[in-house]
């Protein structure tokens, strides 16, 4: 399978969702992150990311922040998407129906109706990031029970 984890920034949330599904399933499996804007092309996670999931023993640092193209529709089987602002911005590039239903809240894979979005860490403090690693941390679990035959 090959996943693409997409937040606005691609700095705080869709590199800590890449890098923790990346610790949890198989080399046969994918992943990819990447953001709906282009204010960061080119960066690495913003270090307040780097930190949280370094505490979890995890290192997201190598990665590059990267714009969301129109051929990620193809290239991915699933399009994870942390709020709904990101799920509106990538479905406005495609008016195809199978693209469209790629697209997913990652929260929608835990069933909790009262846990619908990743919260938007950028102008907050470390808790931010901590509550951001939490919900992505029970969410790529769902995802990754899924995928044991
Ligand atoms: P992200 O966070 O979408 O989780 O990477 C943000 C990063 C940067 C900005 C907003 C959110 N920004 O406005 O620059």
């Amino acid at each position: 399978m090959k996943f693409l984890m997409v937040c606005l920034g691609n700095i705080c949330r869709s590199p800590l969702a890449q890098g923790v599904l990346e610790s949890k399933i198989g080399s046969e499996h994918q992943v990819d992150s990447a953001g709906t804007s282009n204010y960061h092309v080119g960066q690495k996670p913003d270090k307040r990311s780097i930190e949280v999931a370094a505490q979890n023993g995890i290192d997201i640092s190598h990665q590059k922040s990267r714009h969301f193209k129109k051929s990620d529709f193809e290239d991915f089987d699933i399009i994870y998407v942390m709020d709904k602002s990101n799920f509106e911005d990538v479905c406005q590039l495609t008016t195809d129906q199978g693209h469209r239903a790629k697209v997913k809240l990652l929260l929608s894979e835990l069933s909790d109706p009262s846990l619908e979005e990743v919260p938007d860490p950028y102008y907050g403090g470390k808790k931010g990031f901590e509550e951001v690693y939490a919900l992505v941390d029970k969410a790529t679990d769902a995802i990754a029970k899924e995928l044991i035959p």
